[in-house]
């Protein structure tokens, strides 16, 4: 799917339920019995499988882990460790785990690849598919319980911080999903975080890079209520427990799709693979395929390199500034760039930001020095810039020559590496850590001069789609006020009169 369709829908990371008043009630009274007898129950099954799942490995030596488990070690634990696993969802109140389609054997296909993610509870899909290995965070190597279970598992471990660990896990998955049927088969969640499941956000590639055939499986929770779905923001996970227990019966199917096996060209580009796997899902649920993904625990779009903001904060400010009453945006724009001192930084407080712009209601500058910055202050040239690029008044050669202006201190014709970076965060709306390896390239060619940026962000695929796409004014109808793209060639000729745009440059 294009970035333009994906441009409009918001980032499915909340999650909120809502319940009425009789539900409440209702819940409020199954809670109060039967969270506590489930949890309970639950908790003691888990508790037993502790022992067992720890003997599996037991007396082994570090080499013996690192190899598929054989032999009796390898069937006389698993079959009370799966029974006592569905014990523990069957106490939480999934009584029927409903199956459609027909797993694949691990010689057809290494990888199971699960989706929509929604909860912890979605670990359930273990159980129906003889409980595969699957890859997890190294931290939970160390918690009780579920540490002896991921040692049963084989599971493959993986650290955030540790970008060693990365890549051992890349080269181990690698091993194992090519070891034809010496090692169980893998089961992953490719989204790697939970969603709502009102799309599918972007999968992780690292699974894919074996090229190896793949079994799609789709997640349902075909219930009243949703109440297993624990994501960024919205209920947390015991209220996601709480509503779950004190349901009678939770409803779930695992549905396996048919195997998926890569052509020539996904093979050897695993970042493809994952998007088709991706789409064919997303198209098997009637839901969109996003370019969303979790990053250092916020949402962002990826576009190449880039992490862009869901939305350009600038959209946000135009429409904080269009309800203060600035309806002329040339004029705002002529006013913010007018005051912006070429290549100096142009950072002011809210205060001033509502004095220069004649603002009627302080809260409007506050809430956009909020857009860019924890503090009360904004960068003029970022604001401009982020502004100039959403509202389509310019031309993009005329809105990369602005920011090359307003960036290039002491006008010298070129650019530095802050002034570089910070001018790649001002248009995309924040800061781009990639910028630093960008200008380092850029750089070995000599300090990047205006043509070198026209180049740059024209004939790049990712910089055009991040101009033309995700930088679009918004569509008419979609704001309340007329589109700002209409007559864009006499907004210029209004923007242009300031000397700043046209300033070093050749009149055009
Ligand atoms: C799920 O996310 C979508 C997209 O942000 C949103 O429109 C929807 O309201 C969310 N659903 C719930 C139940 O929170
Ligand atoms: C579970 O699914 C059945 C249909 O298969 C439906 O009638 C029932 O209401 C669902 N249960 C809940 C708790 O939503």
């Amino acid at each position: 799917m294009e970035m333009r369709d994906r441009r409009r829908y918001p980032h499915p990371f909340v999650h909120e339920l809502k319940l009425t008043t009789a539900q409440k009630v209702r819940g409020a009274v199954l809670g109060a019995v039967l969270f506590p007898v489930r949890v309970g129950v639950a908790a003691l099954f888990f508790l037993i499988m502790w022992p067992i799942a720890r003997m599996r490995l037991a007396g082994l030596s570090e080499e013996e882990r690192a190899q598929p488990i054989q032999g009796w070690r390898r069937w006389l634990f698993h079959t009370p460790v799966l029974l006592l696993s569905r014990a523990v969802f069957f106490s939480l109140g999934f009584l029927w785990i409903r199956v459609k389609g027909r797993q694949a054997a691990p010689e057809e296909a290494p990888l199971l690849a699960v989706g929509p993610h929604s909860s912890f509870l979605d670990i359930l899909v273990l159980l129906p598919s003889g409980l595969p290995s699957v890859v997890s965070r190294s931290e939970n190597a160390k918690l009780p319980v579920i540490g002896a279970l991921l040692d049963f598992n084989q599971a493959l471990l993986v650290s955030r911080t540790d970008p060693d660990s990365r890549r051992r896990c890349v080269a181990q998955l690698k091993e194992r999903l090519t070891s034809k049927g010496r090692w169980p088969q893998i089961l992953i969640f490719p989204e790697g975080t939970t969603t709502n499941g009102t799309a599918l956000i972007k999968y992780k590639p690292g699974a894919f890079m074996a090229g190896i055939p793949v079994q799609p499986v789709l997640l349902h929770y075909p219930n009243k209520l949703n109440t297993v779905r624990w994501t960024w923001k919205g209920i947390s996970w015991v209220q996601a427990l709480w509503h779950t227990t004190s349901q009678l019966y939770t409803n779930i199917t695992v549905e396996y799709l048919p195997v998926y096996t890569p052509s020539q060209e996904e093979r050897a580009d695993p970042a493809l693979y994952a998007e088709n796997v991706q789409k064919l899902m997303a198209q098997a649920l009637g839901i969109p395929a996003t370019d969303y993904v979790m990053e250092s625990r916020v949402p962002v779009r990826k576009l190449g390199c880039l992490s862009l903001p869901p939305e350009p904060p600038a959209r946000d400010a135009l429409r904080l500034l269009q309800h203060d009453g600035m309806l002329d945006m040339v004029a705002t724009l002529n006013v913010l760039i007018g005051s912006c001192q070429s290549g100096q930084d142009g950072s002011i407080s809210s205060d001033q930001l509502t004095s220069l712009l004649g603002l009627t209601d302080r809260q409007t500058a506050t809430k956009i020095c909020d857009l860019y910055s924890k503090g009360e202050h904004v960068d003029l040239r970022q604001l401009a810039v982020n502004l100039a690029a959403v509202s389509g008044l310019l031309h993009v050669e005329s809105l990369i020559d602005m920011s090359f202006t307003l960036y290039d201190g002491g006008s010298k014709g070129s650019l530095t590496a802050v002034e570089f970076g910070d001018l790649l965060g001002a248009l995309v709306g924040c800061f781009q850590p990639y910028s630093a390896k960008l200008y380092k390239e850029m750089a070995s060619r000599g300090q990047p001069t205006r043509g070198d940026l026209q180049a740059l962000l024209t004939g790049h695929p990712t910089y055009q789609k991040l101009l033309s796409q995700y930088l679009q004014p918004e569509e008419a109808g979609q704001t309340d006020t007329t589109p700002l793209t209409n007559g864009r060639t006499e907004n210029q000729n209004r923007l242009l009169k300031n000397g700043i745009v046209l300033s070093n440059k050749k009149a055009a």
